[in-house]
């Protein structure tokens, strides 16, 4: 594998460099809830590598899975930041976005030298699992830190120049033409990390906008499918806000 791919970064702390944002109102913000997701399945992920029972068959399937679902979902996250967002800062401000299009790439090679290390372990025999798993772990550990560092420039420098360069309304079209682009597995994936995210008020407003966007019944699958990720408290705060009894299958019409 490439060790460069997790070479620790010497890179400034990315709250020394970055302004700090404090617009007059609250403006919207593409990058807040979809990091929380992200955030939510690295570090969820991260834990489960690290636990992981090298000589259960079950477990090294089901985690190693969760891996692979990781980095199918970093790898398509970083497509759509590509494909809208950074396209959309340097049309206003060129060169914008060098900085977190450059970390793509190398997210990129950390992505593939992550998914090898999957598969060696995969494939190892028993006696030399847990070495090639506490590697996997150690290395899967250094991306999460970067991506975390990397999500902060994001939604401090890029924001700040979306927001300098675009109104409201323009981020409300680009994000919908983002959306528009996903297929709907995928928006089911996110939802699954989304919801469980986010604080309750912003949970109400993601799925009343769900609501809004789909027939009943699919609306209530939709429910069926987050509920197992979201802690009974907030399922309580959720289901009063949106106006449903306590099963999704009672929900109010
Ligand atoms: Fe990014």
């Amino acid at each position: 594998m490439s060790h460069a791919a997790f070479s620790s970064d010497a890179r400034p702390a990315a709250s020394a460099d970055a302004p700090v944002i404090a617009p007059a109102a609250p403006r919207l913000d593409l990058y807040a809830p979809i990091h929380k997701a992200l955030r939510l399945a690295l570090t969820d992920t991260l834990v489960l590598v690290g636990r992981l029972d090298v000589q259960d068959p079950g477990e090294m399937v089901s985690t190693l899975g969760r891996l692979e679902d990781l980095l199918d979902l970093c790898t398509r996250h970083l497509e759509h930041e590509n494909t809208f967002l950074h396209p959309a800062i340097e049309a206003r401000q060129p060169d914008g976005a060098r900085r977190t299009a450059d970390d793509h790439v190398e997210h990129l090679a950390s992505i593939e030298a992550l998914r090898a290390e999957g598969e060696a372990l995969r494939a190892a025999r028993p006696e030399t699992r847990a070495t090639l798993a506490l590697r996997l772990y150690r290395h899967l550990a250094l991306f999460v830190a970067e991506n975390l560092q990397h999500m902060h420039v994001e939604e401090t420098v890029n924001n700040a120049l979306l927001w300098a360069h675009y109104s409201d309304a323009e981020l409300v079209d680009l994000h919908k033409r983002l959306l528009d682009s996903l297929p709907p597995a995928e928006h089911l994936v996110v939802a699954r990390w989304m919801v469980p995210a986010m604080a309750p008020a912003e949970r109400a407003g993601m799925l009343q906008g769900a609501r809004a966007g789909m027939p009943p019944e699919a609306f209530l699958g939709y429910l069926e499918h987050v509920r197992p990720h979201v802690d009974a408290r907030g399922w309580a705060k959720l289901g009063r806000a949106l106006g449903i009894a306590e099963r999704p299958g009672q929900a109010a019409a």
